[in-house]
């Protein structure tokens, strides 16, 4: 059994639209996953679906969180949303860091963590995600790579309560092909390891496992111990495969 809870989180990337966040909490609630002391859900919609998605998923016990956020509060920066944007529509957490974004939008690990921190200041939990490529595994440097990207992603002395941790090997994101028990279980002492010396706590905080999560892995991935729960994109978006994933979870201990 696992000393933790297990995050089941949604990231739906740019993807819906009002009429299919509607129709995912109706379905959804007709599924009714619950949600108990040690399973929590999030599901982190396109911005443009917070303000329509909060109030159908919060009464369903689901939290609502953002995909990512910028580092000042408000001003000139065209097309961004701002941590306090987002916890003026209810959300509880962010994502930060993801690999779309390190890839597409050039986002460094110094941004990443300034991003956190900016999150952090304003009461949003930020999951902040690492992951090697494929090159990087091929060559031997996935676990020095995470390595370094924890130790310069994730904010010195953070409260292990706020800390949440995605580790998404970007070879196994959107490809069907998730990484192997042996290796996410590998990772994440790695990853467990790093962040020891970040918040000073062996035991507190999330790691979470993302890449190709669905129905038919899920069970095993988080019947992992050291496996705190799910990123799950493509599969997220479908309220019957989020609900199946959130049920190879105890709500109850
Ligand atoms: P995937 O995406 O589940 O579609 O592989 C995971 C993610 O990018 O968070």
């Amino acid at each position: 059994m696992s000393r933790r809870i297990k995050l089941i989180a949604g990231n739906w990337k740019m993807n819906g639209s009002r009429a299919v966040g509607a129709a995912f909490i109706d379905r959804l609630g007709a599924l009714r996953p619950a949600a108990g002391p040690m399973r929590r859900m999030l599901i982190c919609p396109p911005a443009t679906l917070i303000s329509s998605m909060s109030d159908g998923l919060k009464a369903l016990g689901v939290m609502i969180g953002g995909q990512d956020c910028h580092v000042q509060a408000s001003g000139a920066f065209t097309g961004d949303i701002s941590g306090p944007m987002l916890r003026d529509f209810g959300c509880d957490y962010v994502i930060v860091g993801h690999s779309e974004r390190r890839a597409v939008h050039g986002e460094t690990d110094q941004l990443v963590q300034a991003k956190a921190l900016a999150a952090l200041e304003i009461g949003l939990i930020p999951i902040i995600c690492v992951g090697e490529t494929l090159a990087e595994r091929e060559a031997g440097q996935a676990e020095s790579i995470v390595r370094a990207q924890i130790a310069q992603s994730v904010p010195d002395r953070i409260a292990p309560a706020n800390l949440v941790v995605a580790y998404e090997p970007i070879w196994a994101i959107g490809t069907g092909r998730a990484a192997t028990l042996d290796d996410i279980a590998a990772m994440h002492h790695t990853i467990r390891d790093a962040l020891t010396v970040k918040s000073g706590d062996a035991e507190g905080g999330l790691v979470l496992y993302g890449g190709s999560v669905k129905p038919g892995n899920a069970a095993e991935i988080l019947a992992l111990d050291i496996v705190d729960g799910a990123l799950i994109g493509g599969a997220s978006l479908a309220a019957e495969d989020f609900a199946a994933i959130a049920n190879t979870v105890s709500a109850n201990a």
